[in-house]
């Protein structure tokens, strides 16, 4: 591998071309990147083609770089998270690609997921998790090109995914030493073996130049994305689906205190209007419910990633289901207020 890592960046393959990845895919077309994409779904790829003049392609061969873009949920319940996908894209990539590539899991997914991407692609590719903040309902403001967090399975991988995503390879903390990164790992594997190996080939073909701090380099093509770094891909895995159970509790407290209104004969706009004059407040409305395939999906991801249970999280799930079924009851004339809810 050649000291000048950026010069191999051309060749992007964009999986999943729904409502994520057909911005990403035309933001990488505008850098002057040659982007093609792929879809489990042909219609997709024929909307692709139509909507941004993608290329499609069923092969994973000659890639530099793949970006993941597919969904994370069970398509039988948008709000129940599910990798499988996940997991056979990557097998694809591991049997086609070309080592060294770099693989960027931009879709939202449990922490611990992208290490077990690494196995599964043998150590043999880079893996960086970059996980998004597209808003489509406001594209302009929040599309592609928006500050976003960048983590990598080694430093090796960070640095490879910061020249493609950022243009530098500049760290905003400091990354782990190549040992904390292995002792960190095997806490969590047993096989160690490969990793070392791994590890033993990125230094010795230079992609980095110490193995404490990365090689700080301006490289001419690039997403030209503002990142921010973290030193283990894990944080970048949690920045995401706590950002999302963060703006899931804002809107189930809206909820509680909607059903309060209604139980206790209060205005609820009056009351909102109110303390939202208030410099550090800002009370959501509830409209009808936490929905779509992202809030709850990844308030789920979180509440099952760790051993300590999130009393709070659990809560602000109950309560958006005690405000739908409200919602539900209202409509049909069952109830009058929030009292007879558990009649
Ligand atoms: N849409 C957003 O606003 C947004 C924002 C941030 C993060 N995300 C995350 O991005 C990911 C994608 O979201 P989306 O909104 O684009 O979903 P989407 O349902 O609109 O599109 C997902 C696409 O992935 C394809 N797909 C599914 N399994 C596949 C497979 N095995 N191989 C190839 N293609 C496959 C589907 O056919 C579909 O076209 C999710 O993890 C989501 O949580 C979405």
């Amino acid at each position: 591998m050649s000291n000048s890592i950026n010069a191999k960046l051309k060749k992007v393959l964009v999986i999943g071309l729904g409502q994520l990845g057909l911005p990403v895919a035309k933001y990488v077309n505008d850098k002057g990147f040659d982007v093609s994409g792929y879809d489990i779904s042909s219609e997709a790829m024929i909307r692709a083609q139509e909507k941004i003049g993608l290329k499609t392609t069923t092969s994973f061969r000659n890639f530099d770089i793949y970006i993941i873009c597919i969904s994370t949920h069970n398509s039988s319940n948008i709000t129940s998270p599910q990798i499988e996908g996940l997991i056979s894209v990557t097998n694809k990539i591991s049997m086609e690609a070309n080592n060294g590539s770099l693989v960027s899991i931009e879709s939202t997914i449990p922490n611990g997921t992208s290490k077990k991407i690494f196995e599964l692609l043998e150590h043999r590719l880079h893996v960086v998790h970059a996980p998004h903040r597209w808003y489509s309902l406001d594209e302009e403001k929040y599309g592609v090109n928006q500050l976003r967090v960048i983590g990598g399975v080694n430093p090796c991988c960070l640095k490879l995914g910061l020249e493609f995503y950022a243009g530098h390879s500049k760290c905003d903390t400091e990354i782990s030493t190549d040992e904390e990164i292995l002792n960190n790992y095997n806490k969590h594997e047993n096989t160690n073996t490969s990793f070392i190996e791994t590890q033993q080939n990125f230094n010795d073909s230079n992609t980095l130049s110490n193995n404490n701090q990365l090689e700080s380099q301006t490289y001419i093509q690039s997403l030209e994305i503002p990142m921010h770094s973290v030193s283990s891909i894990e944080v970048a895995e949690l920045t995401k689906i706590i950002e999302n159970s963060h703006r899931y509790l804002q809107i189930a407290f809206a909820e509680e205190l909607y059903l309060y209104c209604q139980a206790n004969n209060i205005l609820f706009s009056e009351l909102r209007d109110a303390l939202n004059t208030k410099w550090n407040v800002e009370i959501l409305e509830p409209r009808d419910g936490i929905g779509g395939h992202c809030l709850p999906k990844d308030t789920k991801m979180f509440l099952t990633s760790s051993k300590m249970r999130s009393k709070i999280l659990q809560s602000a799930l109950e309560v958006d289901t005690l405000y739908r079924d409200f919602l539900t009851r209202r409509e049909k004339k069952l109830i009058t207020s929030v009292d007879n809810l558990t009649n």
